[in-house]
């Protein structure tokens, strides 16, 4: 069984992570989408609440599972006896950053090895920042979250859409 982790923020996941979801399903039995549970980065929704979204907008999905982690990446996969991390990259400056992130798992966990799926154009300038900058802005978010996750972010800001 090839399992592989997709780890990340989500606050809240984006068109961009959904397509990089479905498109690991092609190179693993099996994909966990890890959501960390990262106290210092304050994020809009609560772990519980970017897990839960996850579910409702992968739930078409087979061989996808969500779960909250917090301490070390490696240690969560090792625990999942997951061998692959996928990555997506959307520009270049992307690439500095994964690099010393995949080279240092590696080098905390041998086992462990990280692939990168090149996010598709129409998603390369995407961010959860944007979206909830736009969002908190009352501007138009459905071309960039899923549909369920619009009238959250909506509510987060205290507008009803
Ligand atoms: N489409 C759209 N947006 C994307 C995207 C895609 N395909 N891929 C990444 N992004 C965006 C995210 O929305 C996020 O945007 P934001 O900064 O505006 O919120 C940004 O790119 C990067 O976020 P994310 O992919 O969630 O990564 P991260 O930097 O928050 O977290 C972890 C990366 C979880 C993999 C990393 O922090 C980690 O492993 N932490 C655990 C501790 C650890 O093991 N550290 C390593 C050893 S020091």
């Amino acid at each position: 069984m090839n399992r592989a982790i997709y780890p990340g923020s989500f606050d809240p996941v984006t068109l961009g992570h959904l397509d990089i979801i479905e498109r690991s399903l092609a190179i693993t039995d099996e994909l966990i989408v890890g959501v960390l549970n990262n106290k210092t980065k304050n994020p809009l929704f609560s772990v519980e609440e970017r897990v839960n979204m996850l579910k409702e907008v992968t739930g078409h999905l087979k061989h996808v599972t969500i779960q909250s982690f917090d301490g070390l990446l490696v240690d969560f996969a090792e625990q999942l006896q997951a061998k692959m991390i996928v990555r997506g990259l959307r520009a270049i400056t992307d690439f500095e950053y994964e690099l010393q992130m995949s080279q240092i798992n590696h080098a905390l966990n041998s086992n462990i090895d990280t692939v990168f799926l090149t996010t598709r154009l129409q998603y390369a300038y995407l961010s959860s920042s944007t979206v909830k900058e736009i969002a908190a802005m009352g501007g138009d978010v459905k071309k960039f979250v899923p549909q369920p996750v619009v009238g959250k972010l909506y509510e987060k800001y205290g507008m009803i859409r």
